[in-house]
């Protein structure tokens, strides 16, 4: 049996805030359990939901050396579908209202607390892990520690790492002097060879660097980080170590996400009875947040974090023009950036029966629009995978994207010529194009029904469950464990 040890600031069904939630908590699930033990580290967050909170049992806790103090770590287990999850509980680490804070200092100093704490915790539940998988700058010092001061322990030695990057954009920065405070790390490892980068501390860099292996969650996201238009300054650093570096896409959990079974939405349908079904979820919807019923109406869906990674200026730019005629209804869910909540606001208002923006969190929400929408538009600035336009795909819900990282590897653009393709897609970050792609959208949704129909059909029978992806990560365990 080989161990393999997931370690990362968010996962399902515990606690959820984008796509690094739902891959750290579908994975592990699906990878081979006659052959890896794989477990999960998250941290305990006071605002988990009382229901998975109910589910922890309390393990063990001691005392742990850190930034100067001696820091309570609490330990706490839970099983899930077979998977051992385990929690690292301290409050004044993780005791806030929200998953992340807009302190990145105090950000920083909480992360490289659960990164020690994660490998301190190893021997006490007495699992050894041949791999420890790391998940986006907040685990960015375990590479680091691991090499630094525990492989010196016999329990650690030999035990080899890899760092996933979900998103490159963000990495854990700040001036070196705290970070040396809070980590305890000697000078020896802030030069621009190892955690430094352009004079601050640098989290993701550190992992980068001294991680065994290196991954990110497409084939096109792997070569575009490795560019400086998509590199965010560690480009170099990937084009050095473009050996140790290998594109996953994503999956996601079919089980959870499955038109058939979904417990969300009103009118299940599948591959063979679409056609009939998933129409009424779309007039459900109408009704449930007031836009005109009118079930031949093509709805453009939205489910997103918002922020300027998704290409929300381009729908700012273009959006009057686009719901200027009656073609489309806009269903939007989503929270973040102010700006962006204030722009979907405003469209709301001013078309109140062609837009609905819906401006917080809803897992129940989210289905029903990814049932009910005949499109989905998702024209990202860059997308690390994406996991949305993977869920429209499951509901024959027709993408419609930027091509760029995981986007363009997972949506074929629609040829009417050949009859093939799962979407539709542009090149350019240009708010016309992206509107010359929706136009031809509707024109299809509207005049040729059976050519979208039939796209429909490919759509869902486009395969991005897990298993594929998770044979990569464990050939990938078994290279490194050797
Ligand atoms: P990212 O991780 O960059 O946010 P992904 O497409 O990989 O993008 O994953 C986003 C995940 O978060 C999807 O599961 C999506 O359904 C979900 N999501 C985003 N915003 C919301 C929201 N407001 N309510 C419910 N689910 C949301
Ligand atoms: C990140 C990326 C997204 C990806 C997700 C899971 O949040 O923005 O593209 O799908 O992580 O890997």
């Amino acid at each position: 049996m080989k161990n393999i040890l997931f370690v990362a600031s968010e996962g399902v069904p515990f606690i959820k805030t984008g796509g690094l939630a739902d891959v750290v908590g579908s994975l592990p699930k699906c990878i081979d359990s006659k052959y890896y033990d794989v477990r999960v580290i998250l941290p305990k967050y006071v605002c988990m939901k009382q229901q998975w909170k109910d589910k922890l049992e309390y393990v063990t806790h001691f005392y742990m050396d850190f930034n100067w103090k001696n820091e309570y770590v609490g330990v706490l287990k839970a099983e899930i579908d077979g998977v051992k999850y385990y929690f690292i509980d301290n409050e004044m680490m993780f005791g806030g209202p929200t998953v992340y804070t807009s302190d990145a200092l105090f950000e920083i100093r909480r992360y490289a607390f659960f990164s020690k704490a994660a490998l301190s915790v190893l021997p006490l539940i007495d699992f050894r892990p041949d791999v420890i998988h790391c998940h986006d700058w907040q685990t960015g010092l375990i590479p680091v520690y691991l090499k630094e001061r525990f492989q010196g322990n016999e329990f650690f030695r030999g035990i080899k790492s890899v760092m996933t990057i979900h998103n490159l954009k963000f990495q854990g920065k700040w001036s070196v002097n705290d970070v040396k405070d809070i980590t305890g790390l000697p000078d020896y490892f802030f030069t621009s060879d190892k955690l430094e980068a352009f004079k601050d501390a640098n989290l993701l860099k550190g992992g980068l660097v001294y991680a065994d292996a290196i991954t990110t969650v497409s084939k096109t996201y792997a070569d575009e980080i490795k560019t400086e238009f998509y590199g965010e300054n560690l480009d170099g650093l990937l084009r050095a170590r473009s050996h140790d570096l290998r594109g996953i896409v994503n999956g996601i959990d079919y089980t959870d996400f499955n038109p058939e079974t979904d417990k969300n939405i009103k009118y299940p349908y599948n591959a063979i009875n679409f056609r009939k079904e998933k129409i009424k979820n779309k007039k459900a919807l109408q009704q449930e947040l007031g836009l005109e019923v009118d079930e031949k109406k093509m709805m453009i869906g939205i489910v997103s974090r918002l922020t300027d990674q998704k290409g929300f200026d381009l729908i700012a730019y273009i959006m009057d023009e686009l719901c200027r005629d009656d073609a489309v209804q806009i269903v939007v869910l989503g929270t973040g950036e102010e700006q962006y909540e204030n722009m979907f606001r405003h469209f709301d208002w001013k078309y109140n029966d062609k837009v609905s923006a819906n401006i917080y969190y809803s897992e129940e929400l989210s289905h029903k629009i990814y049932a009910a929408s005949d499109a989905f538009l998702m024209p990202s600035l860059f997308e690390p995978c994406g996991l949305s336009q993977l869920m429209s795909l499951r509901y024959g819900t027709i993408p419609i994207v930027r091509e760029t990282g995981g986007l363009k590897d997972t949506v074929e653009p629609y040829n009417e010529y050949e009859s093939k393709g799962t979407g539709f897609s542009f090149t350019n970050y240009n708010a016309h194009e992206m509107l010359a792609t929706i136009r031809y959208a509707e024109k299809i949704y509207y005049d040729k029904r059976r050519e979208w129909n039939k796209m429909i059909d490919r759509a869902m029978a486009a395969d991005f469950s897990w298993e594929v992806s998770a044979k990569a990560y464990q050939e990938m365990y078994d290279w490194l464990i050797g």
